[in-house]
C-alpha cells in the first residue's frame, strides 16, 4: 500500500509521526508532502527531527498568507505531486488550510483521501478550523475518527458509513515521548523552581483583536505564579501590532518549544493556560489542570473528567488556573497509545479496489 501524507502545521507534524512509524513497521510505502505553511525552524523542522521522521519528499514552500492565498497556492502543487506519486491514499491530517487544500486537490482528481482526526466540531463558525474539519469531513472517503464524540458527529452529519474509529494518534506520541523524558532525562528547559504555569495563545480568535488580546496578556501577568508564555509567531505579530508588551508582570516569553522540551515542561508544571486543542489533552493526558481560553473545545471529554475549564470570557483566570489538580482518574477516552496502529488497519481494510 502507498500512502502520501499532507502536513503542514507544527500539530500535524507531531500526528505524522506515529503515523509514519506504524507505515514504516508494517512495510508500506511512504511519500511525505509538506506545503510549507509553517516554515520557521521551531514550528517545522526540530519536529522532523525529534519525532524521527524521514524529511518530506516534496516541499512546496507556500509560506504566509490569507487563507484564501494560502490555501490556493496549495492546490497546484499538492495536484501534482499526488499526480506523480498515485498513492492508494492520500492521508490528511487534522484542521488546518493545508488539511483542506489537500482533500480539495484529491476529491478532484478522483483519487481516494482519508481525514485522520475526522469528527471533531466546536460548532464555532467563525473559527477557520471549523470549516476545515466540516469540508474536509464531507470530501473525504474514509473517516478516521479519535474518539466516541467523534463519531457520533460524524452520524449525525450522514457520514457513518465512512467512519471508523481509531483513537487518538496524538496519544501515541505524548505516550512515547513522556517515557523517553523519564528515561533519558528532560531535555534543558529554563523551568522555575517551584509551581509554575505552562501557557500558549495563538488562535485568530484570541490574537486578532488587540482588546481580546490585551485582556488575555493581562490576565497572564497578574497571576501570582511563573507564567512560562511559549510565543507562537502569530501572537509576537498581533501583541506586536497592537503595543501590546508580552512580558509584563508573572510572565516569561520562551520561543515556541522542541515537542520533548514541551512535555517536559509541562509534565513538571502546576497548570497550563492555552487556546491551543492539542495541549488540552496533552494536559489531561500528564494530569495537570488546563485552563483553557475559548468559549468551547472539541476535547470535551477533558472537560466531563474534570481537567480542563473553559474561560472563554476571561472571568477568573486565576482562580481557575491555580485551581487543585483534580481527583485521580484512569478514563482513557482517547485510547491506549496504539492509535496509529489502528490507523494502518483500517486504511488497509478500506483500501480501494
Ligand atoms: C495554524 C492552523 C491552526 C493550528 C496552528 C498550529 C490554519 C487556519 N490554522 O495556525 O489550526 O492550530 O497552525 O500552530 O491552518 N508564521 C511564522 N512562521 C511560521 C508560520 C507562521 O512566522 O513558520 C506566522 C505567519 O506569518 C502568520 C502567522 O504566523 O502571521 C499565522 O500562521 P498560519 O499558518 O496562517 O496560522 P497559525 O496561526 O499558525
Amino acid at each position: 500500500m502507498k500512502i502520501l501524507s499532507v502536513v503542514g502545521a507544527r500539530p500535524q507534524f507531531v500526528k505524522l509521526s506515529p503515523v509514519a512509524h506504524a507505515l514504516a513497521a508494517a512495510g508500506h510505502e511512504h511519500v511525505i508532502v509538506h506545503t510549507g505553511q509553517h516554515y520557521d525552524a521551531a514550528l517545522s523542522d526540530v519536529f522532523f527531527a525529534d519525532l524521527g521522521i524521514d524529511r518530506p519528499d516534496v516541499n512546496l514552500h507556500v509560506g504566509s498568507g490569507s487563507h484564501a492565498e494560502q490555501t490556493g497556492a496549495m492546490l497546484p502543487g499538492l495536484e501534482r505531486a499526488m499526480l506523480d506519486h498515485r498513492p492508494d491514499w492520500v492521508l490528511v491530517y487534522g484542521d488546518t488550510n493545508s488539511t483542506v487544500a489537500a482533500a480539495l486537490a484529491a476529491v478532484k482528481i478522483h483519487q481516494p483521501v482519508a481525514h485522520l482526526e475526522a469528527g471533531l466540531r466546536s460548532f464555532n463558525r467563525r473559527m477557520p478550523e471549523e470549516h476545515n474539519r466540516v469540508m474536509t469531513d464531507h470530501a473525504a472517503d474514509l473517516l478516521l475518527a479519535p474518539t466516541a464524540v467523534a463519531v457520533e458527529h460524524l452520524r449525525s452529519e450522514g457520514l457513518a458509513d465512512r467512519t471508523v474509529l481509531v483513537g487518538d494518534v496524538m496519544t501515541d506520541v505524548l505516550y512515547r515521548v513522556r517515557d523517553e523524558v523519564v528515561r533519558e532525562g528532560a531535555p534543558a528547559v529554563a523551568a522555575p523552581e517551584g509551581d509554575y504555569l505552562v501557557a500558549t495563545i495563538h488562535r485568530a480568535e484570541n490574537t486578532d483583536d488587540p482588546e481580546r488580546l490585551g485582556a488575555i496578556v493581562g490576565a497572564l501577568a497578574s497571576l501570582p505564579r511563573p507564567v512560562l508564555l511559549l510565543a507562537h509567531p502569530r501572537l509576537r505579530d498581533r501583541a506586536a501590532a497592537a503595543g501590546i508588551d508580552l512580558t509584563a508582570g508573572a510572565v516569561t516569553v520562551l520561543e515556541p518549544q522542541p515537542y520533548p522540551t514541551l512535555v517536559a515542561l509541562v509534565a513538571r508544571s502546576s497548570g497550563v493556560v492555552t487556546d491551543s486543542g492539542g495541549l488540552q489533552k496533552e494536559a489531561f493526558l500528564l494530569r495537570v489542570p488546563c485552563t483553557t481560553l475559548r468559549r468551547e473545545t472539541e476535547w470535551v471529554e477533558t472537560v466531563e473528567l474534570g481537567w480542563n475549564v473553559l474561560d472563554g470570557d476571561l472571568t477568573d483566570v486565576a482562580g481557575h488556573a491555580l485551581r487543585p489538580t483534580p481527583p485521580a482518574t484512569d478514563a482513557a477516552p482517547y485510547g491506549d497509545g496504539h492509535a496509529a496502529e489502528q490507523v494502518v488497519a483500517a486504511l488497509t481494510e478500506a483500501l480501494p479496489a
